[in-house]
């Protein structure tokens, strides 16, 4: 075998450093500091300038989106007991700067169209991060009757078959049930809230059957509970 003369790497890195000059040892320092501080620059610039940037937060404010201040009643009943869901029957967005602009369009045409404010308290865009609407704090306009003791999420697309056939992400699922814990940890949502589609509560196709289908995986979907129910009801106010 030839390998008896082949010498270990770094017993023949030792021979050269050895056997080298002293401005060759410190031309090595320098190079080897410099690939270092390289490596470190970018091991820093990937991991965590980027957790910084905005483009990794999972929940955008309205400030965030640019949205104009948003009208609305202070929020009557809490902790929240119900959570609706509705899709918005809009384009579908995959970015930070498309789903902000979905937002401020939205936002447009429910003052300009409708003659109210952005309805929904929080929006799932379709890039999996969550848009601020009216907030914890303010009553949403989404659902006749249960406004006032409701957190109304909107996702955005058409989710019905044959229609928009927009189809929900895991990553949206996911974000979606973060904003929930969120919601509970602050006391905001009491922990056995309760989520149902708009077309639970009232005959409508909102928020279609792709979304409503996933939905029902969820371990809080809860059909009949509040089902018939007014919100005085659902807080056991009428006794
Ligand atoms: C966004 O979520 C983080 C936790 O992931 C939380 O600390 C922060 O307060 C949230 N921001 C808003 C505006 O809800
Ligand atoms: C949500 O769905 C309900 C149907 O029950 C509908 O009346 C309402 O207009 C929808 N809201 C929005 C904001 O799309
Ligand atoms: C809700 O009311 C409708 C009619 O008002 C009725 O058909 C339905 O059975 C009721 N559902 C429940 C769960 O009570």
């Amino acid at each position: 075998m030839s390998s008896r003369t082949e010498v270990p790497f770094w017993t023949s890195v030792g021979q050269s450093l050895r056997n080298s000059s002293r401005t060759e040892k410190i031309f090595c320092c320098v190079c080897w500091t410099i690939i270092l501080g390289a490596v470190a620059a970018i091991v820093y610039l990937l991991a965590f300038r980027q957790q910084e940037s905005p483009s990794n937060v999972w929940n955008i404010t309205r400030a965030m989106w640019l949205g104009a201040d948003i009208a609305g009643d202070p929020v009557k009943y809490r902790p929240l007991k119900l959570v609706i869901i509705n899709h918005s029957v809009s384009p579908e967005c995959r970015s930070l700067e498309g789903c902000a602009q979905s937002m401020r369009n939205l936002q447009n045409f429910f003052l300009n169209d409708k003659g109210w404010d952005l309805p929904y308290n929080f929006v799932i865009g379709n890039d999996g991060r969550v848009y601020e609407g009216r907030g914890w704090d303010r009553e949403g306009a989404h659902t006749y009757g249960y406004n006032s003791c409701s957190l109304g999420v909107g996702f955005i697309g058409d989710y019905r078959p044959g229609f928009g056939n927009t189809v929900p992400t895991s990553l949206q699922m996911e974000r979606f049930k973060e904003l929930m814990q969120y919601g509970v940890l602050m006391g905001y949502l009491d922990p056995d809230y309760a989520v149902v589609g708009a077309s639970d509560l009232q005959t409508s196709a909102s928020p279609g059957d792709n979304l409503l289908k996933q939905m029902k995986a969820w371990s809080h979907y809860n059909q009949d509970r509040y089902r018939n129910m007014t919100c005085a009801q659902i807080y056991d106010l009428t006794k």
